[in-house]
């Protein structure tokens, strides 16, 4: 079998190859130079990079792969959640080719897709589910944080999410109030290195409540207030790194705890994590230390499959058609806001 997938959700084209589990070609173009100058993603720039993009990305990855499209088993695409008219572009694009070469089209939930990604594993990459046990997933990036129950392959449900902004979010307005490029995650990571995580204290909103649901916005707050009553911090390098230390001690915090108390309650062996924020140096370290303490697995999806990429779409389509699953009607619509559950 071998699977095109396409994922056109937020500021990444992307076209992947995967064939019996085997990643031929991931191929991701990056629009953050484009969003970086307004400080965060514009949807209509976005859109029109993606329809600019979309056809000479795939073409890249055929070539990569070595794959003709009269070889292709079937095509995939995000088809939600994600921004409206940029899913369209990749969702419609997708379903044309699928009309055209006669083959099966599978929409795909782009979470469900991130839930599976820490299983990409080696090089080169391959879908690893010899091994998979049921374990806590945390997916985390800029637009979501969810807390999920995989209870099998392909079998999962959400235990909690954000009750508003999302931890890559956070990342990001806390380190542009910082005065830090767009994406601040990033920017924030590096800085973070050499800084004190106590120098200062911030919140670490809901880490003692008994759900699994995050909140972000109060954290970011805090860090306004805090660089409103000592502005000279931000012309100071060693304090500036304490601050971003400690900032990103509060989010990874809140983010360990929380998933560690679920996997315990939920008595599994297993921990994976996935998104952008996933690349979060600190993060990876807290995660691996507490379910090394455990005795618990840890499967944190591999740098290149951290964030958005199409290399999970297609996998995920795969692992559905070997499953059984149908495909989706071609005149199917995206869907903004479709919820993994
Ligand atoms: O999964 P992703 O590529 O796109 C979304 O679906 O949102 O995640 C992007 C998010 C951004 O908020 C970015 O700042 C964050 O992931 N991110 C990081 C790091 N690398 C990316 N956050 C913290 N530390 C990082 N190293
Ligand atoms: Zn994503």
């Amino acid at each position: 079998m071998t699977i095109l997938g396409i994922e056109t959700s937020c500021d990444e084209t992307s076209c992947a190859l995967v064939s019996e589990g085997e990643v031929l070609a991931n191929v991701v173009s990056s629009q953050i130079a484009l969003h970086a100058e307004y400080g965060g993603v514009v949807p209509e720039l976005a859109t029109r990079e993606h329809l600019r993009n979309l056809l000479p990305v795939c073409r890249l990855a055929l070539t990569e792969a070595g794959v003709s499209p009269g070889e292709l088993t079937a095509i995939a695409a995000t088809q939600g959640p994600g921004l409206p008219n940029a899913l369209l572009i990749g969702l419609r694009a997708a379903q044309a080719l699928a009309f055209a070469l006669d083959r099966p089209f599978l929409g795909i939930n782009h979470h469900e897709a991130h839930l599976y990604s820490p299983w990409i594993v080696g090089r080169p990459p391959r879908a690893d589910f010899a091994d998979f046990e049921p374990n806590v997933s945390l997916i985390v990036s800029g637009g979501h944080t969810l807390l999920v129950h995989v209870t099998g392959e392909l079998q999962h449900h959400v235990l909690g999410s954000t009750l508003d902004d999302a931890a890559g979010e956070c990342f990001d307005k806390t380190a542009k109030l910082i005065g830090l490029p767009y994406p601040g995650g990033p920017e924030m990571d590096r800085l973070a290195e050499g800084g004190d995580a106590r120098a200062f204290v911030f919140p670490r909103p809901l880490i003692a409540e008994a759900n699994d649901d995050f909140s972000f916005s109060g954290l970011k707050t805090s860090v306004r207030y805090f660089l409103r009553d000592h502005p000279k911090i931000l012309g100071h390098p060693q304090r500036l790194r304490d601050l971003c230390t400690s900032v990103q001690a509060a989010i990874v915090d809140v983010l360990v705890a929380k998933t560690v108390k679920a996997a315990a309650r939920l008595g599994v062996g297993c921990v994976t994590a996935s998104g952008g924020v996933t690349c979060n140096r600190a993060l990876r370290a807290r995660l691996a230390e507490a379910c090394a303490s455990r005795g618990w697995r840890l499967r944190l999806a591999a740098g290149a499959f951290c964030t958005d990429n199409a290399a999970m779409i297609a996998m995920l389509a795969e692992r559905k058609l070997l499953q059984g699953h149908r495909a989706t009607p071609l005149d199917e619509e995206m869907l903004p806001s479709w919820s993994l559950d």
